[in-house]
């Protein structure tokens, strides 16, 4: 069975008993700046898990696109993925084990047509913080999983929650058995020698962990599952890894076509970080040196090292992007329309970093003949942090680099460096802030409210994929970044620049009210995920013409800002672009 088709039974199937399909939200977290990236169905869902009404009811299923990237250096192996697809069926405070497990228990056996004796579960034995679960055990009996193969296992397996502090609870998981035989007489689904796979996961949501590591119970008992798609897939289709479905094979074919060298690990690491890459520069990631631009950047990087070691000529990047987007696009239409943004910023990634490793590869050899005449083996601390502070060197690559030279590296010294440095620039940032703030004035506060009429109107006029994606003001003017493929025309900007005068002109009232972040999306209030937001918000209405999340100050009437005039537009990355602008009075 193909992907496509599991994920629709799914949906279908989760639609029939009652749930609505809601769509998949961003990889790149909306409001949220305390996580890199959408790791789990249940992420954007999180204030209707504590309570909060959620507009389509209390039964939601959907497919999630996922980044996980702890694993990131497993990626090569025949099971890990940084991106991945992520089912899931939630109860808000409507249904409870007997009902989510006699579900799953049917999509599994009669959708999915899994033999009963290939399926065991897991639940939670209990402990100080809940009881054992023997009401989800009896549960799977009674569906038709026999006793010996419900299995009782502690916090370390049956527990859920995504980082350490939110909603959580007791699981119940299903494995598959695929057929290998055991590997000891002890082996059970918690052994990971392969024979048992965890397939879905059914977390009964009923605690809060705070964090000072304290639980309370939630509002309402929920209930969030998760089952990836690949990894079912992989299984249905009696394939061995994630890399022979049909989301993978027409890319590892390419790869093998295009190889110099017969290096499995390699081509994976390539198609998964090729994928992996396309879906966050869709959603509107881009590369950077901090947080979800670095972990992209990071796959990027590692992406074309590994082309290069199988010997495959980088220009071949915008082919292989077509090809995945041919084959993806049923599952994800949105890359169809950001094929040259992908590209583009793939491209551009790729030359920067080849800049890097020529410049950094060099000093690399350099540090080692150095090390070698001293009669040394192992590199200073010092020099590797030279390589990453002045020559942007990654700390992984001068580790992959000393492996394959044989030499050691003086790491301790190395982290030693690094904390020193990140607290310096810690502390640069927490100056900026303060100056930013000492100058806030009549100037600054009407720039602030030009920032949001001239968001507003780029909007209305390219398209809502226009995104914040950064701003700076001064007395002086605005400069405003966001996500937009291509140049905007000279009619483009003249319109903008017009539609933000008009609304000066209009007099607009400016009011302000505070809601909870729900409330503020619900009522269509744009946001910027970047700034860090507590539960409740402030929104700022100017007159009908825009609504938008944000801290203040504003004007309180449009009328005396001054003319709006737009003195430049040009890249500031690719996909992102700039524009400066002044408030002229008159
Ligand atoms: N949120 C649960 C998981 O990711 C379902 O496993």
């Amino acid at each position: 069975m193909k992907a496509i088709e599991i994920r629709n039974k799914y949906l279908n199937f989760f639609e029939r008993n009652g749930h609505k399909v809601i769509p998949s939200a961003s990889l790149i977290p909306e409001n949220d700046p305390s996580v890199l990236f959408t790791t789990a169905g249940m992420q954007p869902l999180i204030p209707y898990l504590m309570g909060e009404k959620h507009p389509e009811g209390t039964r939601l299923t959907d497919y999630q696109k996922c980044v996980r990237t702890v694993d990131i250096e497993d990626v090569g192996d025949n099971r890990h993925l940084t991106f991945f697809e992520m089912l899931g069926n939630w109860s808000l405070g409507d249904y409870f084990k007997e009902e989510a497990i006699q579900m799953s228990y049917d999509f599994l056996t009669k959708e999915l047509q899994i033999p009963v004796e290939k399926l065991s579960v897991t639940v939670f034995a209990g402990d100080e913080d809940a009881p054992r679960d023997t009401i989800s055990a009896e549960c799977w009996k009674k569906a038709g999983i026999p006793e010996n193969r419900i299995y009782y296992f502690g916090k370390d397996n049956n527990w859920w929650i995504a980082g350490n502090e939110g909603p959580c609870g007791p699981d119940t998981e299903m494995f598959y058995d695929t057929g290998k035989p055991a590997c000891s007489d002890h082996c059970d689904p918690s052994c990971d020698c392969g024979k048992y796979v965890e397939i879905w996961n059914n977390v009964f949501m009923e605690f809060f962990k705070s964090a000072d590591g304290t639980y309370t119970k939630l509002k309402q008992h929920n209930v969030d599952t998760g089952l990836g798609l690949e990894r079912m897939a992989m299984l249905l289709q009696g394939k061995k890894t994630p890399y022979e479905i049909e989301l993978f094979a027409p890319i590892m074919d390419k790869l093998k076509e295009l190889a110099k060298t017969d290096d499995i690990q390699s081509r994976r690491i390539v198609a998964e970080h090729l994928r992996s890459s396309m879906m966050i520069i869709c959603d509107g990631g881009r590369p950077s040196n901090i947080d979800r631009g670095y972990i992209l950047r990071r796959l990027i990087r590692r992406m074309t090292r590994h082309m290069r070691k199988l010997g495959i000529d980088l220009n071949e990047i915008s082919n292989l992007v077509d090809i995945n987007i041919n084959n993806l696009k049923e599952m994800y239409p949105e890359l169809e329309n950001n094929r040259e943004t992908i590209k583009n910023v793939l491209i551009e990634e790729k030359n920067k970093f080849m800049k890097t490793l020529e410049n950094g590869e060099k000093e690399f050899n350099k540090a080692v003949e150095r090390a070698r005449r001293e009669g040394k083996n192992k590199i200073d601390g010092e020099t590797v942090f030279n390589l990453y502070e002045t020559y942007g060197f990654p700390q992984e690559i001068t580790v992959e680099l000393a492996e394959e030279n044989g030499v050691e590296l003086e790491l301790d010294k190395f982290d030693e460096l690094y904390k020193a440095h990140q607290e310096m620039s810690r502390l640069g940032a927490e100056q900026k802030f303060k100056g930013g703030l000492a100058e806030q004035n009549e100037q600054t506060t009407a720039y602030h409210t030009a920032t949001h009429l001239l968001h507003q109107a780029l909007r209305t006029v390219l398209g809502d994929h226009v995104r914040q994606n950064g701003s700076n003001i001064t007395t002086e003017r605005l400069r405003f970044d966001f996500t937009h493929p291509q140049k905007v025309t000279p009619e483009e900007l003249k319109k903008v620049e017009d539609m933000v005068n008009e609304q000066i002109k209009r007099d607009l009232k400016v009011t302000c009210e505070e809601m909870t972040l729900d409330e503020a999306r619900a009522s269509g209030a744009i946001g910027l995920f970047e700034h860090k937001y507590g539960d409740r918000v402030k929104v700022y209405t100017i007159g009908d013409f825009s609504k938008e999340i944000c801290g203040g100050p504003h004007v309180e009437h449009t009328g005396d800002m001054g003319r709006f005039v737009i003195k430049k537009e040009e890249a500031s990355s690719s996909g992102v672009r700039r524009i400066k602008a002044v408030l002229v009075k008159e």
